[in-house]
């Protein structure tokens, strides 16, 4: 089942939250073919938890603290998501990444979450000047291989990858179907290269984001490789989000 996962960033505050998924959980209450995730602020989290019970719609984080607990004044930890009953989480989102977080820190997100019986939802992508450059496939698989870096393969199956194109992340340019397809299949090979599964099942979805709305969704939900969607701005606006919903 293709996955749409709506990452509602900064964008909406707690009583905007809880209107809009009230709206999303009216809308998508006969959606079967999806499974779709809501990822509000840590704010918004528990209301929101509170009116998509009951419903197929699941709850997402979009970061976490991977200590366990203690002092770390201002971060919100991983037992906190797990009563709330978060199910997935985004780790490295380029939006965290560029406010210094390593390749190594997303690493230990990745496999606390995985720990607390979560599913993290891996984001790489590379820059304009990297894939102007032609080496974005070289860049895009050293943040798998790092972020992936000793996840057992048992682990290796509950994880989801999202590209998102830094450059088409909220500029309104998204990246081609062809292209991000292609980027997708590329992803398929470094995960079959680290898993011994091999990824026959589609086990590790891959997820394409990045100026997601409802006029292209649909172009590249049927685009080969592309196993759901990681979509922001769009995710916020009701009527978009039900439209990318229903063309998909
Ligand atoms: P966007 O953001 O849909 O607003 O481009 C996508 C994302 O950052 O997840």
């Amino acid at each position: 089942m293709k996955l749409i996962v709506a990452n509602w960033k900064m964008y909406l505050t707690l009583r905007e939250s809880i209107a809009l998924a009230n709206k999303v959980t009216r809308y998508t209450l006969h959606v079967t073919r999806y499974t779709i995730v809501l990822c509000p602020s840590f704010v918004a989290m528990e209301e929101v938890a509170k009116v998509i019970k009951g419903t197929q719609i699941k709850l997402g984080a979009q970061d976490v603290e991977p200590e366990k607990r203690g002092a770390y004044t201002g971060e919100v930890g991983l037992d906190d998501l797990r009563e709330l009953g978060v199910e997935y989480v985004l780790v490295g989102h380029s939006e965290r990444r560029r406010m210094g977080e390593t390749d190594k820190l997303v690493n230990q997100k990745l496999k606390a979450v995985l720990k607390s019986g979560m599913r993290p939802i891996l984001c790489v992508g590379e820059s304009w000047k990297i894939r102007r450059s032609g080496k974005a496939r070289g860049y895009v698989a050293d943040q798998l291989r790092a972020g992936l870096k000793s996840v057992t393969q048992k682990d290796l199956k509950r994880v989801v990858v999202a590209y998102e194109p830094i450059w088409a992340i909220g500029t309104g340019r998204p990246d081609t179907p062809k292209d991000a397809s292609e980027m997708h299949m590329w992803i398929q090979k470094i995960i079959r290269d680290i898993s011994i599964f091999a990824n026959k099942n589609r086990d590790v979805p891959i997820l394409y984001g990045g100026s997601v709305n409802a006029k292209n969704a649909g172009t590249f939900l049927r685009a080969p490789g592309v196993d759901g969607l990681l979509i922001g701005r769009a995710s916020t606006q009701a009527t978009e989000f039900a439209h990318i919903i229903r063309s998909a």
